[in-house]
């Protein structure tokens, strides 16, 4: 008999059963300390913070979530797989965040807001429905709110599937996972135009916009000392805003404001 399907009722990919693995794969290797060092830069400059409370939807083992909290923000971790949520508790023990059990879908019973900032990081693309998922946290926002989101971007998969040599798959455009098994390809890859168009008709206006990881999985080779992977991370910094740089980003990170409302941002450092 083949395992019944990881898939949620809804078709989304919960991280049940897979902790240890994106705890290993991503966060204890360079990709994910690549992401955090540049998180740690672009969220300054692309949000308006003032310690306001923060849903952090889908926050997984809750890395994001303790930016925030050691930042002095009260953060709400919603997130639906179990296991990644009592990791993410015991990790972050001693910080003010309040912890829900429970898929995006049930933000209006769950904590429904209005909320003045809302994350959702690298989430969308593990759903059916990512443009339902949007429409879902913009109904979440305050007027005014912001909402940091982060996607994986389908334009750099094909990308490096190309560089990798795979010709046929990239052709055929055949470049979502199943969500089936132990693997972490996401099940819909967007597209920035996606994105936009779609930010657009649920009310949201675009602010700012970045690429995550704009060189690193393109490269022949990994650094090999800490001065070549300190290079890295300088050239990834000053170019993840920059034309044409950002967008062949692995994920493009976004902020959205509710309503026709502008917040000030910083200009990209150099
Ligand atoms: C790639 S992880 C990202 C975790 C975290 N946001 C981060 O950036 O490290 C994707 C997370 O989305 C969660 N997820 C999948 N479907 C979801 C849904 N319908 N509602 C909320 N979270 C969901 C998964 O369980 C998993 O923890």
């Amino acid at each position: 008999m083949s395992d019944p399907s990881p898939l949620s009722p809804a078709g989304d990919r919960h991280f049940d059963g897979l902790a240890d693995k994106f705890a290993g794969s991503l966060y204890g290797g360079p990709r994910g300390a690549l992401r955090l060092a540049l998180l740690d830069r672009l969220l300054p400059e692309m949000l308006a913070l003032d310690g306001q409370p923060v849903l952090d939807v889908g926050g997984g083992l809750g890395q994001l979530s303790a930016w925030f909290a050691h930042r002095g923000h009260d953060v709400t971790l919603l997130e639906p797989a179990r296991d990644m949520l009592e990791r993410a508790r015991f990790e972050l023990e001693g910080l003010s965040v309040r912890y829900v059990e429970a898929p995006l879908q049930e933000l209006p019973t769950r904590a429904d807001g209005p909320w003045p900032l809302i994350a959702c990081h690298a989430v969308l693309e593990w759903m059916s429905d990512p443009r339902a998922a949007l429409e879902m946290l913009a109904g979440r926002l305050a007027c005014g709110g912001q909402l940091s989101l982060m996607v994986f971007n389908r334009d750099a998969l094909r990308f490096s599937n190309v560089v990798k040599g795979n010709l046929q798959k990239a052709l055929d455009d055949r470049l979502e996972g199943t969500g089936k098994r132990q693997r972490l390809t996401p099940i819909s890859p967007l597209s920035h135009e996606q994105v936009v168009g779609w930010s657009r008709e649920c009310g949201l206006s675009l602010q700012a916009v970045a690429g995550v990881r704009v060189f690193h999985d393109y490269l022949r080779q990994p650094p090999t000392s800490e001065v070549d992977w300190q290079r890295l991370v300088a050239l990834e910094q000053r170019y993840c805003r920059s034309e044409p740089h950002w967008r062949l980003g692995r994920y493009l990170l976004y902020t959205f404001v509710a309503g026709d409302g502008h917040v000030p941002i910083k200009e990209p450092a150099r």
